[in-house]
């Protein structure tokens, strides 16, 4: 006859054992539901507005002399403001092999320093190896304000004035 007799220790062992694969259940979920939600953030789409890749307010018409040039480093661009008023927004990589270039005003010329490629306000290629001139970026004027679209990346051979943006 088979029998099987249950004792107090089976029992509490019994109840230990349970108690642990419960534990370790609940642990497992929490690290699904952990992993779960962070790859819900992750699949979230990020807003760009301000920086690189999406809109970039550069504030209003008024706060740019005529002349001038201003870097917009999280936007990544240049917005120069030409002397007939019309404004242009160049992307800050070279042409070249996409070094960051710099604005100098002494010399009132774009410089990469990588290879020493040079480029006039309007971005034109002034001393190779830059290929052609800097890349630019769609500008629309709203309510005053200079907006600046650089979430799409406009290549030229060279500048042509049909590529400003004048206000009103
Ligand atoms: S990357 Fe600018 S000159 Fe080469």
């Amino acid at each position: 006859m088979n029998k099987k007799t249950t004792t107090k220790n089976d029992t509490s062992e019994l109840n230990r054992r349970d108690f642990l694969k419960m534990g370790a259940s609940a642990l497992s979920l929490l690290a699904v539901l952990e992993v779960g939600g962070a790859s819900l953030l992750f699949m979230q789409p990020r807003s760009l507005e301000g920086e690189f890749g999406g809109t970039v307010n550069a504030g209003p018409v008024d706060s740019f002399p005529t002349s001038s040039v201003t870097h917009f480093p999280d936007g990544r661009f240049f917005l120069i403001h030409t002397e007939t008023g019309g404004f242009l927004a160049v992307y800050q990589r070279c042409t070249h092999l996409g070094c960051t270039v710099n604005w100098e005003p002494d010399q009132n010329r774009f410089f990469c320093p990588c290879h020493a490629s040079a480029f006039d306000i309007h971005g034109d290629v002034q001393n190779p190896p830059a290929p052609r001139a800097l890349d630019t970026f769609a500008i629309t004027v709203e309510e005053g304000q200079v907006i600046v679209n650089t979430g799409a990346i406009q290549t030229r051979d060279e500048f042509a004035p049909e590529q400003l943006a004048y206000a009103g």
